[in-house]
């Protein structure tokens, strides 16, 4: 039988669906949670994420704004931007998105971001929360989405062998974090595989929950998957394509068709872990709202 899918756009609604149910409670209190992204430079994608980011906060009832400017901002003038939002109570939630052009230092500019606005999950203080399992911190949204993913599926998580293919900052690290803890969508056992590690397969096959975020188009085949397991697909690869219409198709890091005839559980790209990002970026935007009201 083939695997289960797991229906991102159908769990990310319903996220979306809660948030915009809290968002409504603490309206009456006069709070209404917002998100400012900041946009430097002209890069369509990113333009494109922006305004999908923005949409998504009205629809939840939120206020989300973008602040564009210039490629040509500098680094101190992004400062200074970040310096104000910081200060402004209306704002919940900062996102600077990336990349910044070139001259900028993304990690200064993350620095600057208050860890208690920080929704991207980016911020040391952030990170270091996630690592020692702080209620508080606010995860990563891409790695924050696995887990929902997980849980909401039923997923049983605790004991199992967890294998992540990828160490970025912004999935695999987090990713790791986030399973090792103690807890619900949590307790595994977590081998984390990267471009230095040794016969990768070797390590896949062991899996109960196969993790994929290294960014190369179907790169994990049937034969690296142990039968039955839960596979996540978090890549996002162009690969031409001359029948489609734009020339390109987008896929993921696993060959999904024949992956999917060995799997439980699976994700498909798109439609998988993609709409859980914005998803978990709305419901980190309204808990900072949330908790301004405790502070
Ligand atoms: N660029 C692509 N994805 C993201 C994201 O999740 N956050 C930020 N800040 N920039 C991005």
């Amino acid at each position: 039988m083939p695997a289960e899918l797991i229906d991102g756009v159908a769990i990310a609604a319903r996220v979306r669906a809660r948030v915009a149910a809290e968002a409504a409670v603490l309206a009456p209190r006069g709070l209404v949670p917002g998100l400012t992204v900041v946009l430097v430079g002209d890069d369509p994608a990113s333009a494109v994420y922006v305004a999908s980011k923005e949409k998504a906060c009205h629809e939840a009832g939120m206020r989300g704004e973008t602040i564009r400017l210039p490629a040509t901002t500098t680094e101190a003038e992004l400062l200074a931007v970040i310096d104000r939002l910081n200060a402004d109570p209306a704002v919940h939630g900062i996102l600077v998105q990336m990349p910044v052009p070139r001259h900028i230092d993304a990690q200064a500019v993350i620095r600057r971001i208050d860890p208690a606005k920080d929704v991207d999950g980016f911020h040391p203080v952030n990170a270091g929360k996630v690592l020692i399992g702080d209620p508080d911190a606010f995860a990563p949204c891409t790695p924050a989405g696995v887990q929902v993913l997980l849980t909401e599926s039923g997923i049983e998580t605790a004991g199992k062998e967890a294998v992540i293919l990828g160490r970025s900052t912004i999935v695999g690290k987090p990713m790791a974090a986030l399973l090792m803890q103690a807890g619900r969508g949590a307790d595994c056992t977590v081998t984390v595989c990267h471009s230095r590690t040794r016969d990768l397969a070797s390590h896949t096959r062991r899996a109960d929950i196969l993790i994929a975020a290294i960014g190369k188009p179907e790169m994990v085949t049937a034969e690296m998957v142990k039968p039955g397991a839960v596979v996540i697909d978090v890549g996002i690869n162009r690969v031409e394509d001359p029948t489609a219409k734009q020339g390109y198709r987008i896929v993921g890091d696993v060959r999904f068709e024949e992956v999917r005839a060995v799997a439980s559980h699976i994700t498909p790209v798109p439609g998988g872990v993609g709409p859980m990002t914005i998803a978990m970026l709305l419901a980190n935007t309204v808990r900072a709202a949330r908790l301004t009201l405790v502070r």
